[in-house]
This record gives C-alpha cells, sequence and structure tokens, in this order.
C-alpha cells in the first residue's frame, strides 16, 4: 500500500509517500522560519496561508523524486491535530479531497503518534515494546509502546513543554526565533554550573516534568544587576544541563519501572546533542539502547505522518468515506 501523508501543523509544510514493504519513497519539507523570525515567534494566520501556497508544489515535488503519479496513491494520511486549527484545516482539506478525487481511503493521524514511531523508519529501528520520550515544543511525555496504537502514558509534563522551555527561555536572553536550537548552540560556547538552576521534580518518584520553574529562574539571574550578555552562554549551558539532566534521569527510571532495555527519542528537542550524549551514556550503563529518527525526521515532516498511517492501514484500521468529514483536533 502507497500511503501519501501531509503534515501542517504548525510551521513546517511537510509531504512524504511510504509504500508497505519499501519503506519511505520519498519526502518534501518546507520550513516556514523565515516567514515567522521578524515575530519572534508562529503567526498562525501567516502559517495557514503559506502551507497553502506550498502544498501544490511540494505534492508535485514528491511526486517527481518518486517517479509516480496521483493513481499510484492508494491512501491518504495527515495530521489531525494537535497543532494550529488554521494550518490543520489545510491539510486536512487537500488530504479529504485528495482522497474524494483518486476514491481512495483518507486517515487522520495523530502528530505525537508520528513522531512516536519515526524511529522505525530509521535503518536500524527498535522493535516493539519501547519506552518512547517525546520532547517536542507542545508535548513532554514518557510513554510505553507496546505496538501500534498502545500507549500507555507514563508521565508528562505538568506545565510547559521541554521544546517550549527552551524556546520561552532563549527568548528571555534576547536570542531569535526559533529559540531551542539557538539557545542549544549557544550553551556549547558555555559551561554549566557558574549559574545554579534548580533540577525541577528530579525527585518526584513519578515519571511527570515541570519546566515553567526553569524559565522563571533564568530570568531571575538574568535580571541580575551584574548580568553582563557575555554571561549568557554560560546560563544557556546550565538551562540545558537542568533540562537534559531531568529528561535523562526520568527517563532512566522509566525503563526500570517497565523493565524495558530500549528507549526511543523523539520530537524536535531529540535533536539536541547534548540530550543525546547523555541519554546514550546513561543507557550504556543499564545496558539498554537509545533510537533516535534520522536527524532529518526528527523535527515535524510527512514522512512520519505517512509512515503512521501505514502502520495503521496495516493494523486494519478502516475508514468512513471521506466526504465531508475534517477531523481536525487542536488540542
Ligand atoms: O517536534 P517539533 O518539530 O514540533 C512540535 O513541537 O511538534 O519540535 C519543535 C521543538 C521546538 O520547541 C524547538 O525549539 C525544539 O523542538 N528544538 C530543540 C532543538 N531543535 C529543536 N530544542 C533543543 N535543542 C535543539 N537542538
Ligand atoms: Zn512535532
Amino acid at each position: 500500500m502507497r500511503v501519501l501523508g501531509i503534515e501542517t501543523s504548525c510551521d513546517e509544510t511537510g509531504v512524504a509517500i511510504y509504500e508497505t514493504g519499501r519503506g519511505l519513497l520519498g519526502h518534501r519539507l518546507h520550513s516556514q522560519i523565515d516567514l515567522h523570525a521578524a515575530y519572534g515567534g508562529v503567526v498562525p494566520e501567516l502559517a495557514s496561508r503559506d502551507h497553502i501556497r506550498r502544498l501544490p508544489l511540494l505534492l508535485r515535488e514528491t511526486l517527481e523524486v518518486t517517479g509516480l503519479t496521483m493513481g499510484d496513491i492508494d491512501a491518504v494520511a495527515y495530521t489531525a491535530g494537535p497543532g494550529l486549527a488554521g494550518a490543520l484545516l489545510v491539510g486536512a482539506s487537500v488530504a479529504e479531497s485528495l482522497g474524494v478525487a483518486l476514491d481512495v481511503p483518507v486517515l487522520p493521524v495523530h502528530h505525537l503518534e508520528g513522531h512516536l514511531l519515526s524511529p522505525l523508519l530509521s535503518a536500524t529501528p527498535p522493535s516493539f515494546p519501547f519506552v518512547a520520550l517525546l520532547v517536542s515544543g507542545g508535548h513532554t511525555q514518557l510513554m510505553r509502546v507496546a505496538g501500534v496504537g498502545d500507549y500507555t502514558l507514563l508521565g508528562e509534563t505538568v506545565d510547559d513543554a521541554a521544546g517550549e522551555a527552551f524556546d520561552k527561555t532563549a527568548k528571555l536572553i534576547g536570542l531569535g526565533y526559533p529559540g531551542g536550537p539557538a539557545l542549544a548552540k549557544l550553551a556549547q560556547q558555555g559551561k554549566p554550573g557558574r549559574f545554579k538552576l534548580p533540577r525541577p521534580m528530579l525527585h518526584s518518584k513519578d515519571f511527570d516534568f515541570s519546566f515553567s520553574g526553569l524559565k522563571t529562574a533564568v530570568l531571575t539571574a538574568a535580571s541580575a544587576p551584574d548580568f553582563v550578555p557575555e554571561d549568557r552562554a554560560d546560563l544557556a549551558a546550565e538551562f540545558q544541563a537542568a533540562v537534559v539532566e531531568v529528561l535523562v534521569a526520568k527517563s532512566m527510571a522509566a525503563l526500570k519501572h517497565t523493565g524495558l532495555k530500549q528507549l526511543v527519542v523523539a520530537g524536535g528537542v531529540g535533536a539536541n546533542l547534548a540530550l543525546r550524549a547523555q541519554l546514550d551514556a546513561a543507557a550504556a550503563k543499564r545496558k539498554a539502547r537509545v533510537f533516535y529518527p534520522e536527524l532529518e525526521l526528527c523535527t515535524d515532516n510527512g514522512a512520519m505522518i505517512a509512515f503512521a498511517g501505514a502502520l495503521r492501514f496495516a493494523a486494519g484500521e478502516t475508514v468512513e468515506p471521506a466526504a465531508g468529514r475534517f477531523a481536525v483536533r487542536p488540542r
């Protein structure tokens, strides 16, 4: 089965075609970073309009790189949420319209399920069951994944998501959008420990997280009268160290709790190199392995949506006829 995947939940337009038994045939991605940079964050209406402009082009390019035509598509999967309502509606409208035009089934996919399953697309994939650490701009969760659609939530953030904390903290210390990667880059030039930030909920004995206090602690440190711009790298390094320490400790606790030896890391923050290095080291100590999506599939993309859709179809999921169903769920 050849599944066309469409992702438009936030500021990335993604299109991909995945074929069951063959793998990812091709994908195309457009990032709207330049469009939103001047505003310091994603402007929802601009995002929606840009998805409208880009989708037809990316669709055509994806067909070109795969050597396929529209008639070769057996099904369409699209991100139905969570995300920006207007942006989601663009992907949903295009997907549902294609479903009607091509007379193929159309499947709404949960964005996080896409992220969750994306490491299975790599050359050395994990096998079920595994523990998944989902760290994106909107979510921070630890899950036990027993199979496609079989997810048990172990714990999650009680306030800000890890990526959100990176983004907000970056903004606080004057770094541009997107803040996460910029903060991570600055942290590489600094030393943790000179500033002392809390490790929220490190000893809470559950799998929950809290990151909003960290942001406030950064603000307090950066507002001190003797704080100079040269201090920012050390503060960024300490912030990153605090987030990473908590994520690593809770992930290891989740492995211990479930008795599993495989940890899958998904979502944009999974691109963070300090997080990767420390997860790898901690897992090695427990004779466990960490699996990451290919770097280009860490952030939002259409490939993970096509793939999640293909797995769901393969698991026997059926869908209602497409006409008139726009199942977006922003939250
Ligand atoms: O999964 P994603 O592309 O979008 C969703 O939120 O669904 O994740 C984006 C998040 C942003 O908050 C971004 O700042 C963060 O991932 N991020 C990073 C890094 N790269 C992206 N955070 C820390 N270090 C990075 N290298
Ligand atoms: Zn995402």
